[in-house]
């Protein structure tokens, strides 16, 4: 049965490229989601579009100097090209600067407004008085009042996920000016979130406990016993949708008012194109309404919306929220401030027409239950130990063979075995298996189901061996190239969903593909042909040559991309590093009392129980004496034997553990908090680091 599905990504903020924590946490899962869907026959609209209002697009448009309209101009470009290119199959994909969102948007509010839907209150907000400016959402950053985090922002803590309002800040300091705001009094429109808290109950912890994530259940649920409060659903500043009503100037609607009502005005923008009616994908009660998002979003599409939509009155509710958790990289935190991150157009430079491999190792890696981290070597194991060694290897081998033994034209099979019989089964159980994992929202799950149907294929080669029977019986060898080329049949459909990009070529190499199949001799599968049809490809069905589907990623370039990951931390630590201020001016005289010399390390051993001492005989010219040493983090005994040092030679001798030291070797901390002796030959020491 068809139903009718709408299905909503989150709408990315453009403020920068999209990286693969995007692709990971909401693109790839909901891709795969609505592609399927759409496979069983669904009416599906996949919606989505940039979320081009709020407070990171004006900072990052302050840093660089030009208008917000230039940075999302800019990101909007890049953003949907990427999106393409890694064939994320939007329905639409619109933009919040849109003309059809502007009037959506501030329809949807001067409808709640007109209900009395809001309260309307003057209090104190923070403000910034070297800025002129009121600071709310990421203007502002402090202390969570939950979890203590010193980095949360004026309307939410990333790290708990707690949504706050700016005046919860703890020790609040300006991400304008760095000052420390005052309070003054400003107008705003609120959305009494406590009025709802009875409906949200029992819609959500009655009516979802058992279908939704427990993540999600579980977030909602604390914040909803936690308490809701009003909140503010407009802002002070002058990039985002004029509130729409009077008494209101110089204001704008809340970025995360706007935001999730794009969703609609995407949908209606392709309701338009495709000259369809838009209402029924919002209104219809039997529409399922599905929104994929990261973890930080789950307030705003599981509290906030859907109060806003049912304080409106005439839309349906979600479903379902399947949020993911978040992805890290190579154990870090994905930060785009940092440059820790795999951009989208940089990685298909150095990986070109390989979006499939980054989808797969997305996609078995997904942080759906818990953070998960990904790293270029699993990436590039999963390619070469999956990709090409099962999946890959499996459909060379049957078109070869074809190609080979039987002019590529699908051979009649003769009598079939007990493991033919079995093997054609076991095909048909794996639409359904795997439909049962992505009905859940566990992708990885069904895409290792997917790779489980290659593997069976790869294993009924290996034991059928037609290579060796082709020499003693031939007959044999048509019924096991008949069923192997069935099983390359069904993985041509079921990858769809996973593996768009491959399962096109698939397709076009078994010569599948509608434009390959004329409409009487439709060969292309739908999803549930796989688990019906008893012939997938029929006997005198003509493929084409063999391709490779995956190709080997070498060492190289793994190493590439992790020196590449490197050399942003560096250059982060740079950025980031402070050089201690200069200490008072001293008179000449003051530098004449310090009596530095050379010197030769003579001995060394290292202070017994004391991780960081080194005991050492130096010779300073003018005698051998003891030096204690704090060093041992940084080498070993051997190491520093023989080694020219400076030495403050007239520094009051003081006990250390019990032995006496006479002086100081002087030293400094590179970067990496390494001790190193300063030499003219060491570029790793940085200008400004201090001489100790
Ligand atoms: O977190 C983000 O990137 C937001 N721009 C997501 C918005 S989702 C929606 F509601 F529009
Ligand atoms: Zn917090």
């Amino acid at each position: 049965m068809s139903n009718r599905y709408t299905i909503t990504a989150a709408l990315p903020y453009t403020n920068g490229p999209i990286h693969i924590g995007h692709l990971a946490g909401v693109y790839v899962p909901a891709d795969i989601y609505a592609r399927y869907l759409r496979l069983k026959g669904n009416d599906v609209a996949f919606i989505c579009g940039s979320d081009e209002h709020g407070v990171p697009i004006t900072i990052k448009a302050k840093n660089e100097g030009v208008s917000p309209q230039d940075i999302v101009d800019k990101y909007h470009a890049i953003i949907k090209q990427s999106f393409e290119e890694f064939g994320i199959s939007f329905d639409n994909y619109s933009r919040t600067s849109a003309k059809i969102h502007h009037e959506t948007a501030s329809e949807f509010f001067k409808t709640l407004h007109d209900k009395g839907e809001f309260i309307e209150e003057t209090n104190e907000q923070l403000y910034d008085e070297k800025a002129n400016q009121f600071l709310a959402d990421r203007f502002v950053t402090g202390t969570c009042p939950k979890c203590g985090n010193e980095e949360a922002y004026g309307d939410q803590c990333e790290n708990c996920g707690t949504s706050l309002n700016a005046t919860d800040l703890i020790n609040p300091k300006s991400a304008i000016t760095g000052n420390v705001p005052t309070l003054k009094q400003t107008k705003h429109w609120f959305l009494p979130l406590d009025k709802h808290e009875a409906f949200l109950r029992s819609w959500i912890l009655e009516g979802h406990k058992s279908d939704w994530k427990p993540n999600v259940y579980g977030q909602v649920k604390s914040w909803i016993d936690d308490g809701l409060r009003p909140r503010a659903v407009t802002r002070d500043l002058d990039w985002g949708i004029p509130v729409p009503v009077e008494g209101a100037e110089g204001k704008v609607l809340y970025v995360w008012f706007d935001a999730p009502i794009g969703y609609i005005s995407s949908t209606k923008e392709w309701a338009k194109r495709v000259g369809k009616d838009w209402e029924p994908y919002w209104k219809d009660k039997d529409t399922k309404l599905i929104h994929f998002i990261g973890k930080d979003n789950i307030v705003f599409h599981c509290i906030i919306f859907p109060a806003m939509l049912q304080a409106e009155g005439s839309y349906i509710l979600p479903d379902n929220v399947p949020a993911n958790e978040f992805l890290n990289l190579e154990g870090n935190k994905l930060s785009t401030s940092k440059n820790w991150a795999v951009w989208l157009p940089e990685y298909l430079i150095d990986f070109p027409n390989q979006q499939d491999v980054l989808r797969y190792a997305l996609t078995a890696n997904a942080p759906e239950a818990k953070d998960n981290d990904f790293t270029w070597k699993d990436f590039q194991a999963r390619n070469n130990n999956e990709l090409v060694a099962i999946f890959g290897n499996f459909i060379n081998r049957v078109v070869v063979l074809t190609n080979k033994y039987y002019n590529s034209i699908v051979p009649t099979p003769h009598d079939f075995s007990k493991i033919d019989e079995e093997t054609l089964a076991a095909v048909k159980t794996y639409p359904n298996v795997i439909s049962s994992s992505i009905e859940r929202y566990r992708f990885r799950e069904a895409q290792q189901e997917l790779m489980n149907l290659a593997r069976l294929g790869n294993k009924y080669l290996a034991d059928e061996e037609p290579w060796k029977v082709i020499k003693v019986d031939e007959a044999r060898v048509q019924t096991i190239m008949y069923i192997a080329l069935q099983i390359a049949s069904a993985l041509a459909t079921l990858s769809e969903p996973f593996l768009p990009f491959t399962s096109g070529k698939l397709k076009h190499i078994l010569k599948v593909s509608s434009s390959d199949s004329t409409t009487e001799n439709r060969i292309e599968k739908s999803w549930n042909d796989i688990a019906t049809k008893s012939v997938l490809m029929p006997s005198g069905h003509q493929i084409g040559q063999a391709e490779l589907l995956f190709s080997k990623i070498e060492d190289e370039a793994i190493q590439e991309q992790i020196d590449k990951l490197v050399a942003s931390k560096k250059a982060n630590e740079a950025a980031n590093k402070t050089v201690d201020p200069q200490k008072d001016t001293i008179t000449f005289d003051d530098f004449s009392k310090l009596d530095i010399r050379v010197g030769t390390i003579l001995e060394a051993e290292k202070m017994p129980k004391a991780k960081k001492l080194l005991v050492l005989k130096v010779d300073t010219g003018i005698d051998v004496r003891t030096i204690v040493s704090g060093i041992a983090e940084s080498f070993t005994a051997e190491e520093v034997v023989g080694k020219k040092v400076t030495v403050l030679v007239n520094l009051a001798p003081r006990a250390l553990r019990g032995v006496e030291s006479q002086g100081m070797i002087l030293m400094t901390e590179n970067e990496e908090g390494k001790l190193v002796f300063v030499n003219p030959d060491d570029t790793s020491v940085a200008n400004g680091l201090k001489i100790s």
